[in-house]
This record gives C-alpha cells, structure tokens and sequence, in this order.
C-alpha cells in the first residue's frame, strides 16, 4: 500500500512488522526495506548500494545488517558501511502512529553538492569506483559545474602522489573533451578521469610541498637555470626555480616558453610523454585555475628531469646521427627566424606536412628551414607536424605489429602537445629553444616511416563516393558504434568517418559519438591522449580534407583497440540506475 501522507507512506501495522521481522514498501519511489530490530523501526533503500541486490534477503546480527550476496556490512541504524567499496546504504525516517509504520519515501540530503563532494573526496582517498561513479552523478544532478568536479579531482591527484601521472592526463584529455559531450558521456568522462587520478594516488606518498627563492630573477635568468637543473638531474634546484617563476608572475606563455626550453634539452624525452605531460599541465591550469600553479605545475618537473632523452638510443645515432643534425639545425634557427619574422599569412602547412612525412633526414631538416625563411611560426611547424603524424596513423598499415599502433601514437600526440605549447607560447616569448622540439618530433616522424610500408589506403580519396555505406548521419553514426562492437573492424570505421565528414554531416555529433565509443570501453591510456589530440587537431584544420584525414587517424587507433570488457562502464551504470532509483536484480529478491 501506497498512500502518501506529508512524504510518508504507510508500511504495514506495527504488528505485522513485528510478526516478520521485515517489510518491503513499493510504489513509485524506491522499494524500501523496513526492519523491526530490538524494539525499533528502522528504514532504508532496499535496493544494496554495492550492485542493487535486495537487501531484504540480507541476515541481521547485532544492529549490523550483511547483504546476501557480496556480504556488505551496514549499521542498521545509520546505513553506514563497514565494507567501504560497497558504499553506506540510505535511510528514511520512520514513524509509528496508533500502530501503523509509516517510512519517509524521500531520500535526500540538505546539501546535495557538500554531500557529493565529499563522497568524491573519500572514493579519491580510498579508490572506490563505484564511490567515486555515484558522487560524480551526484555532483552533476545538483548542478555542480563540470569544472569544478575537474578542479576536486585535479588537486587532489597533484597533492596525494609524488609527480604528475597517468590519471591526471586521463583527467585533463577528457575535461577538455567535456564541451562535445551530451550529459551522459560527461559522466562518463569525469568518472573515468577521477577513477583513474584515485588508481595512480593508491598507495602513493602524498607529495612534500617546496618554497620558492626569496629573490625574483629575471626570465631569462630563471630560463637558463631551468635548462641547466634538467641537464644535470636536479630535481630541487628545478622545482625551485619554477616555483620562483610562478611566484614572480611571469604569464603562462612565458612559463611555457621556460619549461620546453628545458624539456628540449633532451631529444623527444621517455618517447615523447615528458613533454605531453608538461603541456597537459598547462590545460589542467586552463581548466581548474592559474592560482594553482603552485601546486599543479611543479608536478612534472621530476619527470622532466628523470627522463630518458633519443640521444641515448641507437636508432637515433645509426645510420645517420639524427642527434647531431637537430643540434646543428637548432643553432641556425636564431638567426632563420631572426631573418624571416613570422608572417601571419603563411599557410603551407598541409604541404610541409607531407615533406616532413619523406624518407631523407636532411631533406625533412630542409624542408623545416625553408619553411622558416618563408615565414611560418613556431606554432606553424608544430601544427604541419601534428598533421604529418596523424597522417602517419591514418596510413598505419594493418600489417603491422599490433604493439606498432603504440609507436605512431606516440609521435602524435608528443606532435600535438608541441603544437599546443607553441601555440601558447606565441610571440609572448622567442620560443627558439622550443622549436628544437619540431626538429625532435620531425626525426621521430622520420624513424617511423616504416609504419607506413604499405600504407593503408585513405577513404574518400581521388573521388570515392562510398556509396554501399549509410548515407544518413544517424544510420553512420550507429553503424560506427557497432562497428567497434567487433575486432579489426578498422578500415570499416575509417569508412564510416569519411562517409559522414564528406556527406557534410555535423562533425560534432561525429567527435561526440567518438569520444562515446572510447568511454565505453576500459580504454588504455593512449587512446584517451589519441581521442583527445584528434579533436584539438580537427579544431585546427574543420572538416577539410586535413580534418578528415585526423578524425580518420583517431577512429582507426580506437578500432583497433576495441572492444574491451567495458567492466568501467559496468560500474558507472549500476551507480547512475542507483541513482536514478531503478530497481536493480529484483527477480534476485522473489
Ligand atoms: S554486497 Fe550487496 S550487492 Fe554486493
């Protein structure tokens, strides 16, 4: 029975409870269990917070309630849990009037966001998944906004482990996504952020706090210290040196000109993700807030100064000393760009992109430095690498090693990052030292060149209408989903992207559907930083030739690296029907 009265519904007679033990009160809110235990009423969702079962089969011992099936334990009289990856259970309050129990149908709390906010806090602390889904459902239905949950998340994965990691560029690749995402691959996005920021901080030591200098250095000073505590190893004396430019108030740009001038010291650094991480640093700031550069930005120092530079790897030495070409290239630059001056209108990037993609170092070299003379940026060389190595993955031939998808990754997003950070950088700095990374990224195109033996074709090429495809966006997009349901469904997938960018369809819904099939898998890192670099890539280029050639780079990666378990998206959606009140496994309960 089911008779609403102020928010209460009737349960049974005091008498009844009192003869079974327990009762189960349906109707259109959330079944609730009612328990009569050592001369009280108690009331709580029956519905258990670890995968729904019904608690009603669960066994009663000492005020403390174990669900049937995984063997959760809850204080009966607060739904508090003593198992915490089970999460509390919630309770209504119950009154008895003349011998009838009523239960409160509602379950609420006063402070929606402070209560979800710290339920986030504690499934950061402790790694609880299924914590960690429902806060962020629970943060987002009380209209926290999405960035704050990226500023929660981001400062305590700065703050609970030793360095910037994995989890944290998982965190900011998805936040920057966030604005093509519809409601439910936000959640997605954010869960998997903050599931992966708690993995990297378990069992982590927190991260010991340093001071800045007491002095205020000039830039230029603080710059070459900066090269110098990298060359040598010097954790200490580079953090330090960061934290004083950040307290001197130098602009982002220019900090950003600073660290890649001592990132570059080393020759495309630990393949590529030292740098990726540093820019990554940048946009968590862009995201959360600039006055928490204190605290995010000297997170990647210790790996900057740990990293493994290319100077050290043989296939950079022999047959040709790729090394020593880009040093003797990067003293010339000064006086290149000196000579030149940046010209707004140059546009060659697609051309330089497909010279950088050639198989002689000297003429890639040569091709950088005409590009100089005739007027292209820093950022322009970044931009016309990054489309050189995306169409390196867009070509990956599927002959291939599997592990090889890895290599040409790599060279993407370490492009992409260079790309961004120039960009940053602009004219708020020389940034010369910088661009000794596009001659780093422009060898390591070089060395993957194999990768593209044969090369896969391109869809949509020379007039091929790819007519036997769908031709509505819907009925593609759809196809594009299912298409990932199966292995090896690669060439497929790339078709499907041509199809719905040349048919003129709306490349959001494309980016969206994208990011859609990556967060329903338990992607690996790389897939996230190759989703993510794709996008900020298209942005650049629009739905041109340029563009699709991108989009198809990223739906070939993730085709190839799906489907998975998808055990994640198990998790996110027992906690969103918790949420939402669904009644979960009830057919477990008769
Ligand atoms: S412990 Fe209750 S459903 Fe798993």
């Amino acid at each position: 029975m089911d008779a609403p009265n102020k928010g209460f519904a009737f349960a049974g007679s005091l008498d009844e409870l009192k003869a079974k033990g327990r009762l189960v009160v349906h109707g259109r809110h959330r079944p609730i269990l009612v328990i009569y235990d050592r001369g009280r009423v108690f009331a709580l969702d029956n519905r258990c917070p670890h995968m729904g079962f019904p608690l009603e089969r669960g066994s009663l011992d000492d005020g403390i309630l174990t669900c049937h099936w995984h063997h959760a334990r809850f204080d009966l009289e607060s739904g508090c849990t003593f198992d915490l990856w089970a999460d509390d259970v919630p309770i209504c309050p119950t009154e008895v009037r003349n011998g009838e129990v009523w239960v409160k149908t509602t379950f609420g709390h006063a402070n929606p966001a402070a209560h979800w906010r710290q339920r986030l806090a504690d499934g950061l602390a402790h790694d609880l998944g299924l914590v960690l889904a429902k806060a962020v459902h629970g943060q987002l239905a009380a209209d926290v906004p999405r960035a704050d949950i990226v500023r929660q998340v981001a400062l305590f994965g700065a703050q609970n482990r030793d360095g910037w990691g994995v989890g944290l560029t998982i965190l900011t690749a998805l936040a920057n996504l966030l604005p093509f995402l519809p409601e439910e691959e936000a959640y997605l996005a954010l869960f998997h952020g903050a599931r992966r920021v708690a993995a990297d901080c378990d069992g982590e030591a927190p991260r010991r706090d340093r001071a800045p200098l007491e002095s205020r250095p000039d830039p230029t000073a603080l710059k070459g210290w900066l090269q110098r505590w990298s060359n040598v190893r010097h954790r200490e004396a580079a953090e330090r040196t960061l934290l004083t430019a950040i307290a001197s108030g130098l602009s982002p740009p220019v900090l950003a000109d600073i660290l890649l001038a001592a990132e570059t010291e080393r020759v495309f650094a630990d393949t590529g993700h030292s740098l990726d991480f540093i820019n990554k640093a940048f946009e968590c700031l862009d995201l959360i807030g600039w006055e928490h550069a204190p605290a995010v930005l000297p997170t990647i120092v210790g790996q900057m100064v740990a990293a493994r530079g290319a100077e050290e790897s043989t296939a950079w030495r022999q047959p040709a000393d790729l090394v020593a070409l880009c040093e003797e290239t990067a003293k010339q630059l000064p006086d290149l760009f000196a000579a030149s001056g940046a010209r707004p209108g140059w546009s060659d990037h697609a051309t330089l992109a497909r010279e950088l993609l050639g198989d002689d170092p000297v003429r890639i070299v040569g091709s950088l430095k005409a590009a100089v003379r005739a007027g292209a940026a820093p950022a322009d060389l970044g931009r016309s690498l990054a489309y050189g190595a995306a169409l390196r993955v867009a070509r990956f031939g599927t002959a291939n090693e599997h592990a090889d998808w890895e290599t040409a990754h790599h060279v993407f997003t370490f492009a992409n990052a260079l790309h961004q950070m120039l960009d940053r950088i602009g004219t708020a700095a020389d940034g010369v030292a910088a661009v000794r990374g596009v001659l780093h990224g422009a060898m390591a195109l070089y060395l993957t060149r194999y990768l593209n033996v044969p090369p896969a074709r391109i869809p949509g090429e020379n007039g091929e209408h790819l007519d036997d495809l769908p031709a509505d966006a819907d009925t593609i997009l759809a196809t594009l989903l299912d298409a990932f349901d199966r292995q090896r469904q690669v060439d497929l997938a790339a078709k499907l992207v041509a199809r719905h960018l040349s048919l003129g369809h709306s490349p959001q819904a494309l980016i969206a559907t994208l990011a859609r099939a990556a967060l329903r898998e338990d992607a690996g890192f790389h897939a996230y930083q190759m989703l993510e670099a794709g996008v900020r890539q298209f942005t650049a280029w629009g739905n041109t030739d340029a563009g699709r050639h991108i989009l198809i780079a990223v739906a070939r990666y993730l085709a190839a690296h799906s489907p998975t378990e998808r055990a994640a998206l198990q998790t996110a959606d027992i906690a969103r029907r918790l949420m939402l009140g669904a009644e979960l496994h009830q057919e477990a309960g008769a």
